[in-house]
């Protein structure tokens, strides 16, 4: 029997940068998504390009009260948005912040109260100003952290008490990976060296735990937590030296979380710096910064890999932005997203045993082709695919819980359709309600719900008991 505790968290995520639209409205500045024209694996352009579905997005800008109510209509206990850090600092490198875009968060906050729904905030979801990227080189400049700051402290004081939960950097270990997306830093990853990258990765962790002291000074009762890619590796074969390769990626993705809940360095990663010449500049402030831990951990959750000690066996599957080995017992999404429910059962202990602190799980979910169809109730999409895909995940939350993890909440990744972070799609959609917007940007951008938010919303009310009934 599946038993979620009172008060668990349930809800939907979003990012700013994926539902707003409106991207040059009310003195919003360019961030760098505004120049991504087809996600995150294209090339960054000069300018918006008209076929950048993301400047218009799914309007939340204009439609955020319409939204919130179909989110309450499921009976959301949480909702996950981010603040455009560019609707706040237009340039990142302001004195003084845009009213017009605090008003913007003040009235989604309006909204959300109205309803009951608690706001959880990402602070940056690979968001940051585009004039940071330009003229100062992203996050492998030092200068970041204090613009981060006064930005941060900006939004916390002015949502103090309307606010509880925050986090700081989306998916904090994708810049291993993604150094433009995550870090602003135009150079391309083949270009970096490992001391270029990890002297950005660690201006960030500062910056992550100087607003995390920050959050506290200002309310007590605020919640900080960090925000990782939860990717479980298994180890292609039994041979012990798959099963080290394994344990060593891991590492390398884990630190970020281990720095966040311990407040320092752990020394397989100063082992890595020693044996690839990584040298950083590391002062007593950041050292003292980076000692401010988080409350909880969020992570998104939507596969696992294999890895292997065998560079033949090097292949990279399909996949978010971190890459690995295809798992070849498991079945994939039509855009090669391997589907593993017990995965996640794996990184919720895992993370539970190593820190102890709270979890929460902020994105999971399922992107697939939904096909609108006329129904009696109106038009509606029958996506049975997503319903199992979730109902197989959440019975594994299930089981950690009885495992006696402590789990904060949950909340789906596009609970609205939204477009695609890494294809810039509107057509591969996670969400319970449909928006009526197509590949090219055509569309009413009329919102149907799918079967799959009648779903969720008898597995709310019933908080998780309806998971029981197959
Ligand atoms: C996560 C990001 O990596 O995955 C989201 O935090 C993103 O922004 C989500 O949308 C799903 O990825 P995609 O590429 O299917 O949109």
């Amino acid at each position: 029997m599946m038993a979620f505790p009172k008060g668990f968290l349930w809800g939907g995520a979003t990012a700013a940068n994926q539902i707003e639209g409106a991207y040059n409205v009310d003195g919003k500045g360019l961030s760098i998504q505004d120049v991504l024209p087809r996600g995150v694996m294209a090339p960054p352009t000069q300018e918006p390009t008209p076929d950048n579905l993301k400047l218009e997005a799914i309007d939340f800008y204009h439609r955020y009260a319409e939204d919130i109510a179909l989110f309450a209509e499921m009976g959301f206990k949480v909702f996950r948005f981010s603040i455009a850090w560019s609707r706040i600092f237009p340039r990142g490198d302001e004195e003084e912040p845009n009213e017009a875009g605090l008003a913007f968060y003040d009235r989604v906050l309006d909204e959300l109260e109205k309803h009951g729904i608690e706001p959880l905030v990402t602070l940056s979801h690979y968001e940051t100003p585009l004039a940071l990227a330009r003229e100062y080189g992203g996050w492998r400049n030092r200068k970041l952290i204090g613009f981060f700051e006064r930005y941060a402290e900006t939004v916390f004081r002015r949502y103090r008490g309307r606010v509880r939960y925050w986090l700081t950097f989306n998916e904090i270990n994708s810049i291993l990976h993604q150094p433009f997306l995550s870090g602003g830093i135009e150079t391309p990853r083949a270009e970096l060296t490992e001391t270029e990258l990890y002297q950005a990765i660690h201006h960030e962790l500062v910056a992550s735990g100087s607003v995390t002291r920050l959050a506290h000074e200002i309310d007590p009762e605020n919640k900080v937590g960090c925000m990782v890619i939860g990717i479980p590796r298994y180890p292609l074969t039994p041979a012990p030296d798959d099963v080290y390769k394994a344990l060593h990626e891991t590492q390398l993705d884990i630190a970020f979380g281990d720095i966040h809940c311990r407040g320092a360095y752990p020394g397989y990663l100063l082992r890595h710096f020693r044996e690839h010449g990584v040298e950083l500049e590391i002062t007593d402030a950041d050292r003292e910064a980076i000692a401010h831990t988080v409350d909880f951990v969020s992570f998104s959750y939507y596969m696992s890999a294999c890895e292997s000690a065998d560079p033949a066996k090097q292949t990279k599957g399909a996949g978010n932005l971190m890459g690995g080995i295809p798992n070849p017992t498991l079945e994939a999404s039509e855009w090669g997203w391997q589907i593993d429910p017990v995965g996640l059962r794996i990184l919720l202990n895992l993370y539970w045993d190593r820190w102890q602190k709270p979890l929460f799980i902020v994105e999971n979910g399922l992107g697939a082709r939904d096909v609108l169809v006329d129904a009696p109730a109106g038009p509606t999409v029958h996506d049975d695919y997503r319903i199992n895909y979730m109902r197989d995940h959440l019975v594994q939350v299930g089981e950690a819980l009885a495992d006696g993890v402590e789990i904060l909440g949950y909340t789906s990744w596009g609970c609205i359709d939204l477009v695609s972070a890494s294809t810039a799609q509107m057509s591969k959609r996670y969400g319970f309600i449909y928006v009526d917007r197509d590949d090219s940007g055509a569309g009413t951008f009329r919102r149907y719900p799918k079967d799959s938010f009648a779903w969720y919303r008898d597995v709310i009310a019933s908080n998780g008991e309806a998971l029981n009934s197959r």
